[in-house]
């Protein structure tokens, strides 16, 4: 059997003395597209970090078609990596600032394929037209919006035409129209060729459009893997049986504890206090009235 692009068995690692994977096991099969699911803050971008080798499990293992990383040595993982077209989630999007979108996607093209400099600018051109970048082709990529950074890796990650694509966070930043066509771009691209997906995304959308399956990181691990219908069919229940519910306790009603609280009881007592005080002077027959201190 074909070995799986891309593999994680029992990948372990804590961040600022916390556990955030805590023993992910994932297998993204060739040629079928994974969903990775699961609420902000669940690892998803510190597990695609791992999967492409920019960071080392404390335990547990990461495989590129079959083989482990923390076996190869650097220009062993740099050819396993040459299959591997990714976006990952961070500040700048892994663009180079300071050159321009064109340029962004000309320099992959150049370290990547075999293309002449002449087919190199019409790949280029073509991306960018198809991801609506076309006016910002020559913009800096600091220069761009958070969508349109996302669209620029996004055109730098498809062009070359690899086999993998790891797409973390793809709809991050994007308006609805734009990861609607984003979603056709990727589609598009995912049915040419038979190629090996892995995204990271937060819509049911996005995964029914795109996916064949879905795994949902929660608790650091995989609490969930199987079929998009299926898995998406457990998000639709009701929370908290939803899949994709956010981490932690539900919210609790708003009652007034505290501070509130003790200022209340004090209106309460002035109320009844200045009540027994009008009384008295009632029955003194005084004649002055009391107001209520509100
Ligand atoms: N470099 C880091 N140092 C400390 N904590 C980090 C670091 N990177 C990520 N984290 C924490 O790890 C957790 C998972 O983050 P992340 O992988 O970005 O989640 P997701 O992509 O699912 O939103 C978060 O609580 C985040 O604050
Ligand atoms: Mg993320």
């Amino acid at each position: 059997m074909e070995p799986a692009p891309i593999e994680a068995r029992g990948v372990h690692r804590a961040l600022a003395g916390r556990p955030v994977l805590a023993g992910v096991d994932l297998v993204v099969p060739a040629g079928a597209t994974v969903a990775l699911m699961g609420p902000s803050g669940a690892g998803k971008t510190t597990l695609v970090r791992h999967l492409l080798g920019l960071q080392v499990p404390e335990s547990g293992e990461v495989l590129l078609a079959g083989r482990p990383v923390k076996a190869m040595s650097d220009s062993e993982l740099r050819r396993a990596l040459r299959d591997v077209a990714a976006v990952v989630q961070g500040p700048g999007d892994g663009l180079m600032g300071s050159s321009s979108v064109r340029d962004n996607v000309l320099y992959v093209l150049e370290h990547t394929t075999g293309l002449s400099p002449r087919d190199r600018r019409r790949e280029a051109q073509h991306w960018l037209r198809v991801l609506g970048l076309e006016g910002r082709a020559g913009a800096l990529a600091q220069e761009l919006s958070r969508g349109e950074r996302k669209r620029a890796a996004l055109a730098r990650a498809l062009a070359p035409g690899k086999p993998v694509l790891v797409l973390d966070d793809l709809e991050g930043g994007l308006d609805p129209v734009r990861t609607a066509l984003v979603c056709d771009v990727v589609a598009d691209h995912l049915r040419e060729g038979r190629r090996t997906c892995l995204l990271t995304t937060h819509s049911t959308e996005v995964a029914q459009r795109l996916a064949d399956r879905v795994a949902v990181l929660s608790g650091g691990r995989i609490a969930h893997e199987g079929p998009v219908g299926e898995v998406l069919a457990l998000a639709a229940a009701p929370a908290p049986a939803s899949v994709l519910a956010p981490v932690g306790p539900p919210p609790v009603a708003a009652t007034p504890t505290g501070r509130p609280r003790l200022v209340l009881l004090l209106l309460v007592l002035l109320v009844v206090l200045a009540l027994i005080a009008q009384q008295l002077l009632d029955q003194l027959g005084s004649g002055h009235r009391v107001l209520a201190p509100f």
